[in-house]
């Protein structure tokens, strides 16, 4: 059901680093978000994969984790994802890119999480220092990273509290706490 692959797609940080994922794999997650919506039908977005962990460790210190959990610096080696999508916005077909990249995030991550993987938007990206140690080309905006790998953690969906705190905690036993608000909340007519 659909429901139940949308609440198995967490945001994971934590992976077994040590699973791999095939290159092929990226590839049929990347076809999902082909087949998904973009504005205008433009489709001006591009994709660079990576599942090799040497490519791997050149992206991996461009991207900033978890920045409610102040006093985690992100996965650990042995922790770290598997492979990456980068979604990139072709400035030779649109100078905008609307919400596109966001569907095909959701795409990728909803086909990973019925693969029996995990994933993490990373938007908080030192674009040009990843540009630079991928040799991405100026025409290419870094719009999103996604990273991907067999997960490590438990996630727990939370309802907001009274105090209307949405930031997610880590507990003693390392469970990641993500309150979320409830549909009365959001729904305002
Ligand atoms: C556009 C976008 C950018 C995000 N950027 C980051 C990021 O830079 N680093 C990170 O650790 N998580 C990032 N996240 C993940 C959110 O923190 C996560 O979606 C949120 O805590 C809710 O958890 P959930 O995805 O399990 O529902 C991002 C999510 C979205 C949608």
């Amino acid at each position: 059901m659909l429901r139940d692959l949308i609440i198995k797609r967490r945001s994971y940080r934590r992976f077994h680093q040590d699973v791999p994922i095939e290159l092929e794999t990226l590839r049929e997650l990347v076809d999902l978000a082909r087949l998904s919506s973009s504005a205008a039908n433009l489709q001006p977005l591009k994709y660079l994969l990576s599942c090799d962990p040497v490519k791997n460790t050149l992206i991996f210190p461009y991207l900033a984790w978890a920045g409610y959990l102040k006093d985690w610096p992100g996965p650990c080696e042995g922790e770290r994802p598997s492979a990456y999508i980068i979604i990139l916005g072709d400035t030779e077909i649109s100078q905008s890119f609307g919400c596109d990249h966001g569907i095909s995030a959701q795409s990728i991550l909803l086909g990973a999480a019925e693969k029996g993987l995990g994933g993490c938007m990373i938007g908080a990206v030192q674009t040009k220092g990843l540009r630079e140690a991928l040799g991405i080309l100026s025409r290419y905006e870094i719009l999103l990273v996604l990273a991907l790998g067999k997960p490590k953690e438990t996630v727990a969906i939370e309802t907001v509290g009274p105090t209307g705190d949405v930031k997610y905690w880590h507990d003693d036993d390392g469970i990641h706490h993500v309150p979320k608000r409830t549909l009365d909340d959001i729904i305002v007519g």
